[in-house]
């Protein structure tokens, strides 16, 4: 992502709540503001109290767009909550505390800016920061589960060095990948419904071989980039199927099948493809499974198994063989050299329409991170290298191209 989000037509002119509670995050919520306000947002900041004990309200009051609210009553302006919630474009937390999300997901409004979260009707951005263990307690992780369900977007926190010197999982994500996450939410926010009509069929996750009832062939794929590609399609109108390996959350209306292997997701995928006129094969199939799979676990008493793999069946290239006039096929490319070259040469042999290609190799791009960069390459010749970004406007990159492309397949019909 480009170090400045200036001149960003999706965030120009748009109206959020930035709202800020007590960790030792709060700090950066500050660069997250002055972000924004350089893109043109208006800012209105609101701040619990405990977020009062890690950053100045001054601050923030000087940096946005209008000053400070902390009170629920205010005797120049009776109920803020309803005016801030109901004016909205969204409403972002960053960063949201342990309590923060208990409070929000219970429904509790006993300060402005619980208050403003429930009195909204416009997208809401979390971003959790705390301590590990805080994070990966079962009451936290319900919490967001709840929320994620009810449609709040989520920028997870990252691992990293937290408050005591302590390293884990739980620090807050970067100002630059929160105000992509903006930027994306209010994108498809406005007024982009460019896939309504149109079936998308996603495919997402790792696949798993089985080698016997408790091993099995698997890789590092999360299932975060196929999710967010289900999740964008959505948002954009689109009916979406989404075939995946991994739980993760999923679009409200979405048709979600569960898979495990290569074959159970050929044939999932083939059984639904007449009416789909999108398929986006984001899913890391394996290449190769085991020939046999043991009926019962292998012992090790049995020295080292010799475990003879045969090839998997290979569903785009399925897909484009048998691809009926007007649908679009969008394959990806994981790769650790000559991206370019590998990725061209799969587009071509797997009759691909558009082919996203990463470098799984780079720390912040590929397997598990948040962020992603990639090249989107179409058989045109036609080759456009994205920045780093979020999984979420990646997504959205992709179904401009989408777009497009139906766009000029509709166009040769007519001709
Ligand atoms: N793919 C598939 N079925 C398979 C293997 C891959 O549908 N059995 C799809 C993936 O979902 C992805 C694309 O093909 O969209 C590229 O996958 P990749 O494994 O990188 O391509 P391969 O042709 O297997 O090339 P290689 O392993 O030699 O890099």
């Amino acid at each position: 992502m480009s170090e400045s989000a200036a001149g960003d037509t999706r965030l120009a002119g748009r109206r959020v709540v930035l709202g800020v509670s007590g960790g030792i995050a709060a700090y950066k919520a500050v660069e997250i503001c002055r972000r924004l306000v350089d893109a043109g947002v208006h800012v209105a900041p609101v701040l619990t109290a405990d977020a009062l004990h890690f950053v100045g309200a001054t601050t923030f009051s000087a940096l946005a767009s209008e000053p400070v609210r902390m009170a629920l009553f205010d005797t120049a302006e009776p109920i803020p909550h309803t005016r801030l919630g109901q004016t909205a474009d969204l409403v972002v937390v960053a960063p949201a505390t342990a309590k923060l999300l208990g409070k929000y997901a219970a429904g509790i409004s006993d300060d402005l800016l619980s208050a403003t979260l429930l009195a909204t009707r416009a997208p809401v951005l979390v971003c959790p920061a705390m301590h590990t263990e805080m994070w990966e307690h079962p009451a936290v992780q319900e919490n967001l589960a709840t929320l994620r369900r009810r449609g709040v977007h989520v920028v997870e926190p990252e691992e990293g060095r937290l408050a005591g010197g302590d390293v884990g999982a739980g620090r807050l994500a970067s100002p630059a990948s929160i105000v992509e996450a903006i930027a994306a939410i209010l994108g498809s926010r406005a007024g982009r419904r460019d896939l309504e009509g149109v079936t998308v069929l996603v495919t997402s996750g790792g696949t798993r071989e089985a080698i016997d009832p408790v091993r099995f062939i698997g890789n590092r794929s999360s299932g975060k980039m196929g999710h967010a590609l289900a999740h964008a399609a959505a948002d954009r109108g689109a009916r979406v199927v989404l075939v995946t390996t991994v739980e993760r959350p999923v679009p409200a209306l979405a048709e979600v099948v569960k898979v495990e292997s290569a074959q159970e997701m050929h044939d999932a995928v083939m059984a639904r493809m007449g009416p789909v006129d999108v398929v986006v094969m984001a899913a890391a199939v394996a290449d190769f499974r085991p020939v046999a799979v043991a009926e019962q676990k292998i012992k090790k008493a049995g020295g080292p198994p010799r475990v003879v793999l045969e090839p998997t069946p290979d569903i785009l290239a399925a897909l484009g063989a048998s691809k009926r006039p007007g649908q679009i096929l969008v394959g990806f490319a994981a790769e650790t050299t000559d991206v370019r070259g590998h990725a061209t040469e799969k587009m071509l042999r797997k009759n691909v329409d558009l082919m996203v290609a990463n470098d799984v190799s780079a720390p912040d791009a590929g397997f598990e991170v948040e962020t992603n960069r990639a090249l989107l390459l179409d058989p045109s010749g036609r080759v456009e290298e994205t920045t780093l970004m979020s999984k979420l406007a990646l997504a959205d990159r992709i179904y401009d191209l989408v777009v497009d492309a139906r766009a000029h397949l509709a166009l040769d019909e007519r001709r």
